[in-house]
Formats: structure tokens, C-alpha cells, sequence
């Protein structure tokens, strides 16, 4: 793939003050909706990232008392999870303050490997200290799971001032195919208005039975990270950039926020850069 995007002038400025890695340099990065951060190395991405979470969460308490954050599974966010967990920068997010809430889950078991809930809690919540009264997995085994998730959430947001009852942090992930949380492309969940948490069943996926926030509760949300990493997801960060497919045919596409923030935290193989 050709490279998409050019590093910043000053690298080929001649500075006698010593050569810049390409470590050193804010890379631009492709043309997608809201703010793109690119950087070279995962560990550099994830450093701003975990920052930002942090920050955000801080002013959140400080403001309500609370942080309503909403988490991803899937690979990618792992290093992240670990990070905000081990690294002393960290060590500041207000965990005793913080609601942590599942963006999707498989309907296994909690001790099925494919859980989202089981990396969550093994990689935050059994080392973060949070009240578990705090932690809202999703009962995806319940019969009644999406109707149970959602109406915990609107109890629980409905605490804050009007116009405030919102997720405050909302971390999604992205797959090769464009899907994000469990809205896969074509799925008709894609276009869910009303319900804020739905019972999806796709095709090509293990498991294929899912419960996924959906559009409207991702789309209130005060920030939104998208976090993608890899040469793999290079060719769909490709397709969303150049603009040409529906939000059906890629539901990423679908999050904008309605009264919020948005922002890409790509590292520099999902942007396409030669590794
Ligand atoms: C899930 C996630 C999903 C994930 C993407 C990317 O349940 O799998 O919520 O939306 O973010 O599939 O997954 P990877 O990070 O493993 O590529």
C-alpha cells in the first residue's frame, strides 16, 4: 500500500542538534472524522492514551463525583488496560469514583476465554481497587440481558444533571471488516434509534450471539477513543478515510458524536507506514 501520509517537514530539516526519530515526530495521519493521533509505537500511543483517560476522569469527578467509563474487549485495548494499572502516571485515576461499564459482550460465561468481562476484570478490576458495586458487567447469559444492561444504565446516568446523563468515556475498538462494539456491517442494529443496549445475532462470528451498546448511547458520549493498531487494520483505516461506503457497510462510520469528542489513536502500521 502506497503511504498515505507524509511524515511532517522539520524531519528532513538539516539540524545539526542531532537527528529526530521518527519517535520524536507528530505524524499526520489519515483524513477521518474528529481528531487523529498517530504515533509510531503502540507504547507511545497508549502513553497519551491512558494520559487522557486519566485526565478525563479526573475532571469528571471532580465536576460530579463521578466517572462513567465504558470499555472495549478484544485485543487491542489489552496493553492499555495493563498500562493503566502498572504505570505511576496512572496511579491518579479515581477508580474509587469510577463506573465501569462493558461496550459488548459474547454470550458465554464469564470464564469463557472469549468474554470481554473475564480480560477486563482480570487485567483492571480485580488490581484497580474499584467498588465492585461499581463494576456493570454484562449478564449476557440472562435471558432478559439487554433489557437488565439498559435499564441499569438509565438508572444509573439518570443520577446526573440533565444533560450530563451520559457515558463520560467510551473506548471502542475497530475490526478488519469495519465493525465496532458488536454492530457488525449490514447488521440492522446498526440503525437501532431507541433501544441504547440490543441482543444482536451475526453471521461469521464466534460467538454469533452478542449485547452491544448501540449508536445512540456511543454517540452521547462526552469523549470517544477509537483505538486501532496494526498493519492489518491499515487497508479499513484506507476505506474509511477515502469516504466512498455507508455507515451499513462500515458501522464505524456511524460514530459521531452528538455532543461530544472524537478521537483516533492509530499507531503508525494501522496508518500504513512502512514498518
Ligand atoms: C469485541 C470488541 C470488538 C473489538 C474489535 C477489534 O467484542 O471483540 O468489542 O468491537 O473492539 O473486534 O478487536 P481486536 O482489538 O481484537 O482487533
Amino acid at each position: 500500500m502506497e503511504q498515505m501520509i507524509q511524515t511532517r517537514s522539520n524531519a528532513d530539516k538539516s539540524d545539526d542538534s542531532g537527528s529526530y526519530s521518527l519517535e520524536d515526530l507528530d505524524l499526520e495521519g489519515p483524513s477521518l472524522p474528529g481528531e487523529v493521533i498517530v504515533k509510531k509505537s503502540v507504547e507511545n500511543l497508549i502513553d497519551l492514551l491512558a494520559a487522557e483517560i486519566v485526565v478525563q476522569a479526573t475532571l469528571c469527578v471532580r465536576r460530579f463525583g463521578t466517572f462513567h467509563l465504558a470499555l472495549s474487549g478484544g485485543s487491542t485495548p489489552l496493553p492499555l488496560y495493563e498500562r493503566l494499572m502498572y504505570d505511576p502516571n496512572c496511579r491518579s485515576l479515581p477508580w474509587a469514583h469510577t463506573h465501569l461499564w462493558i461496550v459488548d459482550e459474547r454470550c458465554v460465561p464469564f470464564d469463557d476465554e472469549r468474554s470481554n468481562f473475564q480480560m477486563i476484570n482480570e487485567t483492571i478490576v480485580i488490581h484497580s481497587g474499584i467498588p465492585p458495586e461499581q463494576v456493570h458487567p454484562i449478564a449476557a447469559m440472562s435471558q432478559n440481558a439487554e433489557v437488565e444492561y439498559e435499564a441499569l444504565l438509565r438508572e444509573l446516568l439518570a443520577q446526573r444533571e440533565a444533560g450530563e446523563d451520559r457515558l463520560d468515556f467510551v473506548l471502542l475498538g475497530m475490526g478488519s471488516d469495519g465493525h465496532t462494539a458488536s454492530l457488525f456491517p449490514s447488521h440492522e442494529a446498526i440503525n437501532e434509534r431507541v433501544k441504547i443496549v440490543r441482543a444482536i445475532e451475526a453471521d461469521n462470528v464466534d460467538p454469533p450471539q452478542r449485547i452491544t451498546m448501540t449508536l445512540p448511547l456511543i454517540n452521547s458520549a462526552r469523549e470517544i477513543a477509537i483505538l486501532v493498531t496494526g498493519e492489518a487494520k491499515a487497508p479499513m483505516i484506507e476505506r474509511i478515510a477515502s469516504g466512498h461506503e455507508s455507515m451499513d457497510e462500515l458501522p464505524i462510520k456511524g460514530v459521531i458524536p452528538t455532543n461530544g469528542s472524537l478521537k483516533w489513536y492509530l499507531d503508525a502500521g494501522a496508518c500504513g507506514y512502512a514498518q
